[in-house]
């Protein structure tokens, strides 16, 4: 099962989720590979690689047709593997341009060595660029991760519609696995109508978990860790645990 971590929108928890939802699920027994699109790199940090240490990342076997097999490295976490984003990735659209079957690049890829995984998580950078569309190309389902604040439900109607678009020009059929709710708080009142806002208008299609806001959560990436090895007792933890059930539910894999 291919999985894409998408918004075009900056800081919605794409990355978060993408680490935590890998690391929940290398706990529960799958074996998982983290694909990094992201030209921060930032997925990979929070697995712990140093900056100095990105090198072979996704970019050399986009854009310089090294195998994927020889860029995927082990985690500190069992089971969890991890393929690192690069600076590199930021010209994707640039690099690209010209080169045939550009969306399809990352399908290709992953081709040879989807068998060996349960779950292949993509961490999208916040666009829709190449990368994305490459993404959204290679996933069997997308989930979207999502902020209650002003104009969240404005910004999810115009990105699914970006997402149909898509679908349609590209002739694929990713289906959305759910979206997200991040960063969740107590209380604001504000942050609860625009979840029941985007309730009655996406029903079923909402995850039941929600992720709580967390401190362990946020200071986790900068010592290089996911929430299990860093504070697994943290809200967070127990948050993405019931995500990956959920997940596992939604996919019809239980
Ligand atoms: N549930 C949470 N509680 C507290 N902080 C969080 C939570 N989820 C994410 N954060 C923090 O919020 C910031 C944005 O999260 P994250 O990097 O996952 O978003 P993103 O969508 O990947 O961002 P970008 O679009 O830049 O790639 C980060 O500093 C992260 O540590
Ligand atoms: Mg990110």
């Amino acid at each position: 099962m291919i999985i894409a971590i998408i918004n075009n929108k900056g800081g919605t928890g794409k990355t978060t989720t993408s680490v935590n939802l890998s690391a929940a699920f290398a706990d529960s027994g799958y074996r998982v590979l983290l694909v990094d699109l992201d030209s921060q790199a930032s997925a990979s940090l929070s697995l712990g690689i140093k900056y100095s240490d990105l090198a072979p990342s996704m970019a050399d076997v986009l854009f310089d047709d090294i195998l994927i097999k020889s860029a995927v490295r082990p985690s500190a976490r069992q089971r969890l593997e991890l393929v690192t984003g690069g600076t590199e990735l930021a010209n994707s659209d640039l690099i690209l341009a010209d080169v045939p079957g550009r969306e399809n690049r990352l399908a290709e890829c992953l081709k040879g060595i989807r068998q060996e995984y349960d779950f292949i998580i993509c961490d999208c950078p916040p666009s829709l660029s190449l990368l994305s569309i490459n993404a959204m190309v290679a996933a069997d389902r997308y989930i979207v991760p999502l902020t209650a604040e002003y104009l969240a439900l404005e910004g999810l109607i115009s990105l699914m519609a970006a997402v149909e678009k898509l679908k349609t020009g590209m002739g694929i059929d990713t289906e959305l696995l759910g979206i997200l709710f991040t960063m969740v708080g107590t209380g604001l009142k504000s942050a609860r109508e625009i979840v029941d806002l985007v309730l009655e208008h996406y029903g079923e299609d909402v995850f039941k978990t929600r992720i709580r806001r967390n401190v362990s959560l946020g200071e986790a990436p900068s010592f290089g860790m996911n929430i299990f090895d860093y504070a697994p007792k943290a809200h967070g933890a127990e948050d993405y645990l019931m995500l990956a059930d959920e997940v596992v539910e939604r996919c019809g894999i239980k």
